[in-house]
């Protein structure tokens, strides 16, 4: 199935071409178009996110929400891993490509921060050790097959820390994908969408030049994502719904018993 298999080396590509635009598709993050202003904005947008994020768990989780040890799942550029290693002692970026990964250890390096350690994922989130009390995921799993996904997602609440904190973005409904609320056969639009996104990616190799690789957009069931919450004893959520046009998504925040 088209969008099922591995997106693991498109993201590699995007890493070696492309790192700030793969992680904002705004084209001011182009590589032959970045300026020190727009890698400021770009940083900046991800001190906002946290600051959202940290407000939120403490209005809605714990008002006293002080992690000592986070992950930031699928961490590009290390956006949000900057704003995580001034907030708590130990922060572990992880990424699927080892090019983004460098990528954040250029700016941590370059901020001479000393708490932050690089994770390479795989399936098996091998390089993970130990539990963490603050595990944070955005604009990720939705780039990852849902069958894959689903594994992560799975894995990553293991290594929550009994009374650790989540807040996982997952994708669930995307009205040009394929897919839109679970219903198995593609609608016009999509394969209309679909036949588009390849001829823009295969025009430019057929003249030679570079085209962007893939990027996809997978929507996720949400009867299995509450189902494993609640697995995992789970029992409340604060949930912040964003709707990005055709993308609609969650942030899920929650407290592991
Ligand atoms: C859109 S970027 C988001 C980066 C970061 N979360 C942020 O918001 O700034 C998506 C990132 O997920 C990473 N990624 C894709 N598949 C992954 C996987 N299986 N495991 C970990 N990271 C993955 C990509 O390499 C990329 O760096």
């Amino acid at each position: 199935m088209l969008l099922s298999r591995s997106t693991d080396a498109d993201w590699e590509q995007w890493g070696q071409q492309d790192p700030y635009f793969a992680v904002i598709t705004d084209d001011a993050l182009r590589q032959d178009r970045l300026t020190p202003e727009g890698l400021s904005q770009f940083f900046t947008s991800g001190e906002h996110h946290m600051q959202d994020v940290f407000a939120r768990i403490r209005r809605h989780i714990d008002s006293e929400f002080m992690p000592k040890r986070g992950l930031d799942f699928g961490c590009g550029t290390g956006r949000l891993v900057l704003p995580m290693s001034a907030r708590m002692d130990d922060v572990t970026g992880m990424d699927i490509s080892s090019t983004m990964l460098a990528e954040t250890q250029r700016n941590v390096e370059a901020r001479r921060l000393r708490n932050v350690r690089f994770a390479r994922s795989d399936d098996n989130l091998s390089q993970l050790e130990g539990k963490y009390d603050f595990i944070h995921s955005y604009i990720v799993l939705q780039h990852i097959p849902e069958i894959r996904g689903r594994v992560l997602f799975k894995r990553l609440i293991d290594h929550m820390a009994s009374g650790g904190v989540g807040a996982l973005h997952i994708l669930f409904n995307n009205t040009i994908h394929p897919d839109p609320f679970g219903q198995t056969s593609p609608s016009l639009i999509a394969r209309i969408w679909m036949l588009k996104r390849h001829i823009r990616r295969l025009v430019p190799r057929l003249l030679g030049r570079k085209a962007d690789p893939e990027m996809q957009m997978n929507s996720y069931n949400l009867n299995f994502i509450f189902a494993t919450l609640q697995a995992a004893g789970i029992r409340e959520m604060h949930t912040s719904l964003q709707d990005h046009g055709n993308a609609h998504s969650a942030v899920f925040y929650f407290r592991k018993p």
